[in-house]
C-alpha cells in the first residue's frame, strides 16, 4: 500500500486508537506562580509502586511543555464520565483554559487541583526523556486521592464511560501520602 506520510500517520493513529485508555487533565503553574497551564492527556500510565512512578508524554508542539521540566510539580487528574466537556476544554488551545473550572491552589503544592475527578495524583517530574515528536515525563507521586465514580474512557477517537465490574467494590481513598 502506497500512502502519503499524512495518510500513514492517520492510519497509525487509527490503529493505536483501538487501545482504550482513561483520560486525564494535567495541570501546572509556572515557577513565578503567575500563569496556569493544563492539557488533556491519554498517554498516562502507571509504572512503579515502589517508588511510586507514573509516565505520560507531551507533544514537542505543546505550548505548556516548559512547565513540566525536571523537578516541576504537576497535578494529574483522572476524569470521571461526566467530565467530557472538561476534557475538550483542556484539549482546545485558548488563553484561559481554567475559565469556569473549580480548582484549588495551596501553599504546599505548585499546581492547581481540579475538583470532582475520579483520581488526583500530585506529582513531581523525575526525568524528561526525549521520544520522537514527544517528551516522556516520568513523575513521582507525592500524594493522591480517589473517589468512587465512573472513569471517562477514550477509544477509537471517541469518549465512553467505563462500567465497573460489579464484583469489585470501589473503595474511596481520601488524601494519601506516598512518603
Ligand atoms: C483524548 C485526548 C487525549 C490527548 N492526549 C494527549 C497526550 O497524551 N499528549 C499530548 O501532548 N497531547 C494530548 N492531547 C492533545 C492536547 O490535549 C492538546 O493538544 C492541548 O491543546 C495541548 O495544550 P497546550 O498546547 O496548551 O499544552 C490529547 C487530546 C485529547 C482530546
Amino acid at each position: 500500500m502506497d500512502m502519503s506520510s499524512a495518510q500513514a500517520q492517520r492510519a497509525l493513529r487509527n490503529a493505536l486508537g483501538a487501545f482504550p485508555t482513561g483520560v486525564t487533565v494535567i495541570t501546572a503553574r509556572d515557577p513565578q506562580g503567575q500563569s496556569l497551564v493544563g492539557l488533556t492527556v491519554n498517554s498516562f500510565t502507571s509504572v512503579s509502586l515502589e517508588p511510586p512512578l507514573v509516565l505520560w508524554s507531551i507533544s514537542n508542539r505543546s505550548a505548556s511543555i516548559s512547565h513540566f521540566s525536571k523537578g516541576s510539580e504537576h497535578a494529574i487528574h483522572v476524569l470521571s464520565s461526566d467530565q467530557e466537556a472538561l476534557a475538550m476544554q483542556f484539549a482546545t488551545p485558548k488563553a484561559d483554559k481554567f475559565a469556569g473550572v473549580a480548582y484549588q491552589l495551596t501553599q504546599d503544592f505548585g499546581a492547581p487541583c481540579i475538583e470532582g475527578c475520579a483520581a488526583l495524583f500530585e506529582c513531581v517530574t523525575e526525568s524528561v526523556i526525549p521520544a520522537g515528536d514527544h517528551q516522556m515525563i516520568l513523575a513521582r507521586v507525592l500524594r493522591y486521592e480517589t473517589e468512587p465514580v465512573t472513569p471517562l474512557l477514550f477509544a477509537r477517537g471517541a469518549f465512553a464511560a467505563a462500567v465497573p465490574a460489579p464484583l469489585v467494590p470501589l473503595v474511596p481513598a481520601k488524601v494519601c501520602s506516598t512518603t
